[in-house]
């Protein structure tokens, strides 16, 4: 079957953020214990921090990171996770004892050593602006207050300086703790911001907008929050997790095309409470938790007892997964002008690329591929490509874009929906001028369900591929079900 596209340089779509290749950590079943932290391990360093996981998140590619929570920030108390005592208390969220051993200093250590930015959230759950304010003057003024010398006593002389801010965690959702209407949410998070920004005038703050499409609010809930907080944020945030729904895997296939129409339905409302307001400044986007998780097999085995760094979440992917993980990297990319900054949840064990066993190995999940690929090349220009090819039930087979690198290079990032037939592609390139194929890579396998696991670590990795570029036209035979990366140069 035969599919095409073009690749321009004259018609960009707009800068990739590098902060689009974020991740997530949570303090959630064991993304922190065991996951980056586990002191005692072989290959622990002094601060209990795992460098086999270092490791694997700098290959990853990974720029800022996400963290407390999630869920556990809206009941989380900051001041729990610094200094020389750590209560243990309980964390509702995920029916999880926490031990507070690893904290905000723990994180920040981890945070250098991972070579990411941090990304921190506040609990506007059970606490609010005063709290928030705190939590900012500890982790970012010099010194001479009590807080922030508290900080310089626990070993921190200078500012962590953490730019960007959440404010609260998916707070449109009735199973959050201390869930709000849109309307008390809204001022709140305003209140918070215009506080914190008194503080420190050069944050970057992020409102939640919806915990995904589904919910009832979705549309409203992010109007009436920008009604209030226009003037106070700079990113509304968008949650979304895709699973086979009732095993409807051609659904499941086409995840990056609803994962588009929601960034576009949230673009649409952010510009409609600015052109009410009367506004020139635009509310950007952070799409700061998406991937691939089998939710509905949480919701139906949910944690019956209180447990310390529980085995939660713990999805095991495959190769279907990973070509899905590779489609919604390229809906963000396919609107890089407006998301600028996404994150990837989550990043060790908890539904996330990096695995690490307890005492033992840490490896690399199918998803890990397409996510690393995407962050090594896809920085610079995006560049609008048109795909044409059949339809794979709802949604064009061909899911595509382009990125050009500052160097010239292009790379173009392609996934093939359709589960029966291979797309024969004849990508027109010949406004790129004298270039050849550097690289090519395709993901796939004739068995679908292929993961990788501690005794066979690379069963599943993007393996080279064929693909010519003559008289202007590159040609590729995109299989079924696959993620190919195709770079010109
Ligand atoms: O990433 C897992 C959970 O999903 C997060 O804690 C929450 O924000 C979302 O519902």
């Amino acid at each position: 079957t035969d599919a095409s596209l073009t690749i321009d340089p004259a018609f960009s779509i707009g800068t990739v953020d590098p902060r689009l290749f974020g991740s997530f950590v949570e303090h959630l079943g064991r993304c922190v214990y065991t996951g980056i932290y586990e002191p005692g391990h072989p290959a622990a360093d002094e601060s209990g921090l795992r460098r086999d996981v270092l490791d694997l998140v700098r290959e990853l590619g990974v720029t800022v990171v996400r963290y407390p929570g999630g869920n556990f920030v809206s009941g989380y108390r900051w001041e729990d996770g610094v200094g020389p005592d750590r209560p243990v208390r309980l964390d509702p969220a995920w029916k999880s004892i926490e031990t507070n051993e690893f904290g905000l200093g723990e994180f920040m250590t981890w945070a250098r050593a991972a070579g990411v930015a941090p990304m921190m959230a506040v609990n506007l759950g059970t606490r609010g602006v005063q709290e928030a304010c705190d939590l900012l003057e500890y982790a970012n003024h010099p010194s001479g207050t009590t807080l922030s010398d508290l900080r310089v006593k626990h070993g921190a002389a200078e500012p962590y300086d953490i730019r960007m801010w959440c404010l609260g965690n998916e707070m449109d959702g009735p199973w959050q703790t201390g869930h709000k209407t849109a309307r008390e949410y809204g001022r709140l998070a305003a209140e918070t911001a215009r506080a914190m920004r008194m503080i420190d005038p050069g944050l970057e703050l992020v409102a939640c907008g919806s915990s995904n499409a589904e919910m009832p609010t979705f549309g409203t809930w992010e109007a009436t929050v920008l009604e209030e907080a226009y003037d106070q944020v700079d990113y509304v945030s968008l949650h979304s997790y895709y699973e086979p729904k009732d095993g409807d895997v051609t659904a499941f296939l086409a995840s990056g095309a609803a994962m588009e129409a929601y960034i576009e339905d949230t673009i649409a409302t952010c510009d409609h409470v600015r052109a009410k307001l009367r506004r020139s400044k635009r509310v950007n986007l952070s799409f700061d938790e998406w991937n691939v998780w089998y939710l509905s097999r949480f919701q139906n085995d949910p944690p019956t007892e209180w447990a310390h760094a529980p085995r939660l979440l713990e999805d095991h992917y495959n190769v279907m997964d990973a070509v899905v993980v590779g489609s919604l990297l390229i809906a963000l990319l396919r609107h890089a002008d407006r998301v600028r900054m996404a994150c990837q949840a989550q990043l060790v064990n908890v539904i996330a690329p990096i695995v690490a066993q307890p005492g033992g190995p840490a490896w690399r999940q199918t998803i890990f591929h397409p996510f690393s690929q995407a962050a090594r090349y896809g920085r610079g220009e995006v560049l609008r490509v048109e795909p044409v090819s059949p339809a794979a039930g709802e949604v064009p087979a061909l899911h595509a874009t382009a990125v050009r690198g500052e160097d010239g290079t292009v790379t173009l990032f392609a996934v093939n929906r359709s589960r029966s037939d291979a797309l024969d592609l004849a990508a027109d390139a010949r406004a790129l001028g004298d270039v050849r194929v550097l690289e090519s890579w395709v993901l796939t396998d004739s068995d679908l369900d292929a993961r990788n696991s501690a005794t066979d670590p690379d069963r599943v990795r993007p393996r080279t591929a064929a693909s010519t570029l003559e008289d202007g036209v590159l040609r590729a035979v995109l299989p079924p079900v696959s993620w190919s990366v195709i770079r010109l140069g």
